[in-house]
């Protein structure tokens, strides 16, 4: 990343983002190696964006909005089956790792660019960091769930963004110096973002808490043509009675076509992070299938309806705004109705979501033992 490079006697972390849930997560991490930059002179970073994601809105506007640095190398593997995207990353990343020579590589996430990254760092004896580790559906059957499981398996540092997920990685027997309960580097970018966002108009005729916001991408809620007709039978009943505003993802967008839907049912292409964040936060209620909307829903207070069948961030049902209504469309008009009758649950924001986990995760890193030279012969 040029814009923090340091001394040449120096530890040196690459950064690893792929896809669009991970530029929240670097933002303030990046931020914060800069800020550290007086105090620690030998710390070197460089940015590395594996081009999982590679639209304009899906990539460039996320970096333009939160001020992340050009990354210093863009892999530009795109899209494929998860076989074919997770080798090109590791192919693409392996000469980086060789040529650069880090001794940490950072990874964020739970991403096919998450997994493809750490393995391959490990497997030359790089230390790798994840952020956000130890968060687990118990649902074998997202790839995101194996993501997570491989990537803590064989991760040298577990940043962790709550006590459940302490626990998870305590039950699978990971020794306590590897966790550190830092919180959510997603939050802290909201804590920098949020007034910037309120201070956006909302789209033409939309009012403050009188539309409700539609995310979904999930293979298992779109890519089936009849599970997607079930649960946008449920949106259309919601439409009745209020707005709904759908930046639809590019997974989806091709199986909407054909597909029944209610007027006030607002087709809209994927939002950058600032008009995102500024539609969310005045929201009536948002249904979703994402996970970090989980997250930001219960920081903002407003309610989130997860239409999944489990969710590997049960904080924010716990205590957060966050139910988890599955997918039976019954079940998620008559949650939906609670929320527009003035029945929603009223949350708490969860330890440490603070807005400082980014320089927690820093100083974490920045007093580490050195391991001496760490890329091995290939
Ligand atoms: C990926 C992540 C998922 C995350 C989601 C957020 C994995 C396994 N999945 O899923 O965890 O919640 O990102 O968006 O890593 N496409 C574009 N432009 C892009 C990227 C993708 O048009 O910039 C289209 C392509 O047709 C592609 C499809 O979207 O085939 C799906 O993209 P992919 O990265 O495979 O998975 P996501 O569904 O985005």
């Amino acid at each position: 990343m040029s814009s923090i490079s340091l001394s040449v006697h120096s530890t040196k972390y690459l950064i690893v983002a792929g896809a669009r849930p991970n530029f929240m997560k670097i933002a303030p991490i990046c931020r914060a190696f800069s800020s550290w930059q007086d105090s620690h002179p030998g710390a070197e970073v460089l940015l590395v964006h594996t081009g999982q994601h590679y639209s304009r809105n899906m990539s460039n506007d996320f970096f333009r909005d939160l001020g992340i640095p050009e990354p210093g190398i863009n892999l530009e593997v795109g899209s494929g089956s998860h076989a074919d995207q997770t080798a090109r990353i590791m192919m693409a990343f392996e000469p980086v790792c060789l040529e650069h020579r880090p001794d940490w590589v950072i990874v964020v996430g739970d991403v096919n660019s998450t997994v493809a990254c750490a393995l391959t760092a490990k497997k030359l004896g790089i230390r790798v960091a994840h952020v956000e580790a130890g968060l687990r559906s118990r649902d074998m059957s997202m790839p995101e769930e194996i993501n997570r499981l491989c990537t803590d398996a064989i991760s040298d540092l577990l940043f962790t963004t709550d006590t459940i997920a302490v626990e998870n990685l305590r039950n699978e027997g990971v020794v306590g110096e590897k966790i550190h309960f830092v919180g959510n580097t997603m939050i802290d970018t909201l804590c920098v973002q949020i007034d910037r966002a309120r201070k956006l108009p909302l789209p033409d005729g939309l009012e403050p808490g009188q539309y409700a916001v539609l995310t979904l991408h999930r293979p298992a809620n779109v890519d089936s043509p009849k599970q997607l007709a079930r649960i946008l039978s449920a949106i259309n009943n919601i439409a009745e009675r209020i707005p709904v505003v759908f930046p639809v993802h590019p997974r989806t967008a091709p199986r909407l076509d054909g597909m029944e839907l209610h007027p006030q049912i607002r087709v809209v292409p994927p939002m950058s992070y600032l008009p995102f964040l500024s539609l969310v936060a005045r929201a009536k209620m948002v249904l979703t299938d994402s996970g970090g909307i989980q997250e930001e829903t219960t920081v903002l207070g407003v309610p989130c309806l997860t239409m999944r069948p489990n969710t590997e961030r049960p904080i924010t049902c716990e205590i957060g705004t966050n139910v988890l209504v599955g997918t039976d469309p019954q079940r998620i008009a008559k949650e939906a109705a609670s929320v527009l009758d003035g029945r929603s649950r009223v949350g708490t924001i969860p330890e440490k979501w603070d807005g400082l986990a980014a320089d927690r995760i820093v100083d974490v890193l920045l007093h580490q033992p050195s391991q001496g030279s760490s890329v091995e012969c290939v």
